[in-house]
């Protein structure tokens, strides 16, 4: 079994970017600007935003973060949205998912432009993922892409197995992997919820990607020997021993699925390394589109 490690790959990824962010800033240009907008309290937002923050900080973008209350009218985030949409010097524009009830979701991701929607959750650029044409990939879905390449696991032909129909995960990432492209051309499968007998498609999978959000839910019985297995599951259990008051646990039973597989992700560790890397290289990509490199 090969460990699929997040962290060396999405370091390695990073790295690049930063050699070629290097030179621009050598020519005198300005740096990368990614702005994050996060409404409300909810605890693993929190977590994901001041990781993208930190993130593309270290990686020597500009970075502003919008922390707005729970009772920010739907309203008011449009108009903010709207005065980074035509600010010359921000790229990338992403609003943190879930937000509140009275907000509709649907509204906002038409909102951003889809020359910065670095998230890819824009009609335009889910559009064109479903016609192969060139737009920004969501980030977990590319992330994914990313370690299949790092790692020169083959695609073409094979058979991928998606569990979810999320459109942040499941949805794109079945596209982008059945694509006709270096990192796609499988035949894809994509299960959910409503799927009989999930087991019969799991174990025809030589590629399984996971994004349920059902901690341990994949057992070594649905992994086909040698198979290589993604999990994108991020659940956070409680646990009052720890610092933190929880841990983080996958969809799939890491234990027993790594005797079976022949590549797996780990959690942490895993995806959520690759989620950070893709929206930092879709957002250096807003930015070289943005200044005509
Ligand atoms: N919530 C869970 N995943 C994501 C993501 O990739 N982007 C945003 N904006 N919100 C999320």
């Amino acid at each position: 079994m090969i460990l699929l490690d997040g962290k060396t790959t999405a370091e390695s990824i990073k790295e690049n970017i930063r050699e070629e962010l290097d030179t621009h800033i050598h020519n005198g240009l300005r740096r990368p600007h990614l702005v994050a907008i996060l409404v409300g309290n909810d605890g693993a937002s929190k977590t994901y935003v001041d990781s993208k923050e930190r993130n593309s900080r270290a990686l020597g973008f500009n970075s502003t973060v919008l922390r707005l209350p729970e009772d920010t009218t739907q309203q008011f985030l449009i108009d903010k949205i709207n005065t980074f949409n035509s600010d010359p010097e921000v790229d990338g524009i992403l609003v943190q998912s879930p937000l509140p009830g009275h907000i509709d979701e649907r509204v906002i991701t038409q909102t951003i432009v889809p020359e910065k929607d670095v998230d890819g959750f824009h009609d335009i650029n889910m559009g064109k993922l479903a016609k192969g044409d060139e737009g920004f990939v969501s980030a977990t879905p590319l992330g994914v892409v990313m370690m299949l390449k790092a790692y020169r696991i083959p695609t073409s032909g094979k058979h991928c197995v998606v569990v979810g129909r999320s459109n942040i995960v499941g949805r794109p990432m079945s596209l982008l992997m059945s694509n006709n492209s270096e990192y796609g051309n499988c035949t894809v499968t994509l299960c959910h919820s409503r799927t009989t007998d999930l087991g019969h498609f799991t174990r025809q999978a030589d590629i399984l990607i996971v994004a349920l959000g059902k901690p341990g839910f994949i057992t070594s019985d649905m992994v086909k020997p040698g198979a290589t297995v993604i999990d994108v599951g991020i659940t956070r259990i409680e646990d009052p021993g720890r610092k933190s008051g929880y841990y983080l646990k996958g969809d799939v039973d890491f234990n027993g699925v790594k005797e079976v597989a022949g590549h797996i992700t780990p959690v942490p560790g895993g995806v959520g390394l690759m989620t950070i890397a893709a929206l930092l290289s879709n957002t250096f990509r807003a930015y070289k589109l943005n200044m005509g490199l």
